[in-house]
């Protein structure tokens, strides 16, 4: 039988376990062009709350009743098309399901090479990779010598954006909500570290950055933007990557108040999406090939036993469960 968790409920503040439902179909057969392929890992990524609640808007809507969207990895077990054999590994949008049919060239769909680690693709050469590296290297320009600010620090795209940012010489402060991803990011070579769930962030930013913030790169909003947005050094940039304190609130959504220091500092903040960079993911999947094979950047992934755990994998991403990427193994 092909599992299957389908959008249930638009959720309203914190995404909860009813808004999913699950069923089990037939597993479908492929057609001529087609290959079926059976998903090994899924991959959760905290923009899946706003395509529950249809205000993603770079993304197409997704429907009560849908197969909840997500990429992962997964293996071909039949093939009508010609460049794809059975027991070909591969990455792609199958979505959270065992099985998917799918015209490979229509979806996108990446074939490992022989050899290669699905779990290192996933993690740094996939979207969250991709992300960390636009991101902070064409949006926040860092230079040697400069301050860089991670929010989400020990999440999938901050670990690696943090990484990159000691690559280039900067000083990196890293935020994250437990001692546990602070021991985590010190160990990775951070050179401060915050838990902004116990310390005074705005103190603590104060003695770090002595020099004020020349990069901030922001993966959560909040309270915690507005504390950067007062420490910032003079021509910042202020990347926003996510806002994933906002995802689950209703109701109004305060703005950040020290958005005038942006004059004050002549600084710069701007929003991206990663797919704007689709056209030089090449690139960057060999640079960061380079880095990760010759030692300078880790990954780390966060797995999930059981397909039936999907649900509650992704409200633990939302609560901090997670250090690094966060993945469902979808059967032992
Ligand atoms: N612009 C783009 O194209 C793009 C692409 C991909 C992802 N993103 C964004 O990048 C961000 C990170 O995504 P990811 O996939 O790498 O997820 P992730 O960081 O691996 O997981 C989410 C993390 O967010 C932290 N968090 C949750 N609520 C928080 C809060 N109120 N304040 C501070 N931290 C909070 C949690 O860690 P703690 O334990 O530290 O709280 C959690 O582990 C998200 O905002 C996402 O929307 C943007």
């Amino acid at each position: 039988m092909n599992r299957q968790f389908l959008l249930a409920a638009r959720p309203r503040g914190w995404v909860k376990e009813s808004d999913f439902s699950y069923q089990e179909t037939a597993i479908p057969v492929c057609d001529s062009g087609q290959i079926l392929v059976r998903t090994k890992y899924i991959s959760l990524d905290p923009s899946m709350r706003g395509q529950m609640e249809n205000r993603a808007d770079y993304a197409a809507p997704l429907n009560l009743g849908d197969v909840m969207r997500a990429s992962g990895i997964a293996q071909v077990v039949e093939s009508e098309h010609p460049d794809f054999a059975m027991g070909d590994l591969v990455l792609g949008s199958f979505g959270m399901q065992d099985y998917k049919r799918l015209d490979p060239q229509a979806l996108g769909v990446r074939k490992f090479a022989p050899g290669e680690d699905p779990l290192a693709a996933i993690s740094v050469y996939g979207g969250t990779g991709m992300t960390a590296y636009f991101g902070l290297l064409e949006l926040g320009q860092p230079r040697q010598g400069q301050t860089v600010v991670v929010s989400g620090a020990a999440g999938a795209t901050g670990i690696i954006a943090a990484q990159i940012a000691k690559l280039k010489g900067c000083t990196v402060i890293g935020l994250a909500g437990s001692d546990l991803k602070c021991a985590f990011l010190q160990e990775l070579g951070l050179d401060g570290t915050i838990n902004y769930k116990t310390e005074n962030v705005g103190e603590k930013l104060t003695e770090l950055c002595p020099s004020g913030i020349d990069v901030y790169f922001d993966n959560v909003g909040g309270e915690i933007l507005d504390l950067c947005l007062a420490r910032l050094a003079m021509n910042a940039r202020v990347v926003i990557c996510g806002g994933i304190s906002r995802y689950n609130l209703e109701g109004p959504i305060p703005g950040p108040k020290n958005y005038f220091n942006l004059v004050y500092r002549r600084a710069r903040m701007e929003g991206f999406i990663v797919v704007d960079y689709v056209d030089r993911f090449e690139e960057a999947t060999d640079q960061l090939r380079q880095w990760v094979d010759d030692g300078s950047i880790q990954y780390q992934t966060y797995v999930v036993d059981g397909f039936e755990n999907l649900p509650s994998a992704l409200i633990g991403m939302f609560k901090g469960e997670n250090l690094g990427k966060t993945l469902v193994a979808c059967d032992p």
